[in-house]
């Protein structure tokens, strides 16, 4: 019988018809890595809103507790290995070469990374680098243990996590090729992210005006829904191979 195709198949043919690939992911896409999400479970970390710890004046009132939030994010990285859906996604890029493939992330996990990912936009920083306040030294510490109040190894003075905070701007290479990548795009996967964070979720936008199919991947519909060409709904994990096995 002919009817419609579903949309696993409309999201394949998309992808398979495309020449430039863009992926933009969010925290969704390591959950099944063991990895909490933003806003899961009530979206709090012991009564905190994470748009209330990850800030610059939150910093500033009370470092000790910001760097007690990212040091329990690191410490379960430290635990976290990458999911299908990363290593899929690594494929892809090994399937439609890396000159027409981008990956565009709100994680600051560098799990596509690990997954094998090389052309990787990390707008939002990545976790195992710290910045020194004083000195504004940039160093990448892995997944050591740090003290609650780390020292900067060079002038003593407090360390940051290398993180892009709410009210802080992105990192303008990082974000101009990341808008690029939107723009030239044929097809943009959408996965596991609830679309609501600017300018990041603002790219969505981009590719759909810009005339990419936009295939967003998500447990649930979100603020993304209303661009999205295909809405496939469940686990990146398991829908990210599936789509590229049918491509
Ligand atoms: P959120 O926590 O806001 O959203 C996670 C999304 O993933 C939700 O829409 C979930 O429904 C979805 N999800 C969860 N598990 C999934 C799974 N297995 N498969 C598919 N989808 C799944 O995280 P982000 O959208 O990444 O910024 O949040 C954006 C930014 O807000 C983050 O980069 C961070 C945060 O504050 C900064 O720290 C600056």
């Amino acid at each position: 019988m002919n009817g419609t195709p579903a949309p696993i198949e409309r999201a394949a043919e998309l992808l398979r018809s495309a020449r430039r690939v863009a992926v933009l992911t969010g925290a969704g896409v390591s959950a099944e890595s063991g990895l909490a999400t933003f806003r899961g479970a009530g979206g709090l970390w012991e009564g905190h809103r994470v748009e209330d710890v990850a800030t610059p004046f939150a910093f500033r009132r009370d470092p000790e507790l910001v760097w007690r939030f990212y040091n329990m994010r690191r410490e379960a990285l430290a635990r976290a290995a990458p999911n299908a859906g990363h290593l899929v996604l690594a494929e892809l890029e090994r399937r439609k070469g890396a000159e027409n493939f981008d990956l565009i992330t709100q994680n600051v996990d560098g799990l596509h990374t690990a997954a094998g990912s090389r052309r990787v936009w990390e707008l939002h920083g990545n976790i195992r680098r710290v910045r020194c306040t004083g000195c504004e030294i940039i160093s990448d510490r892995g997944l050591e243990a740090l003290p609650d109040l780390p020292r900067c190894l060079d002038c003593g003075q407090l360390l940051r996590p290398d993180i892009v905070w709410f009210h802080e701007a992105l990192p303008m290479d990082v974000w101009n090729r990341a808008e690029q990548a939107t723009r030239e795009c044929r097809c943009l996967i959408v996965a596991g992210t609830s679309a609501i964070v600017y300018p990041a979720a603002g790219l969505i936008e981009l590719a759909a005006a810009s005339g990419a199919g936009v295939i967003e991947i998500n447990l649930v519909r979100t603020a993304a829904s209303g661009h999205a060409t295909v809405f496939l709904e469940g686990p990146t994990g398991r829908l990210l191979p599936e789509l590229v096995k049918r491509m």
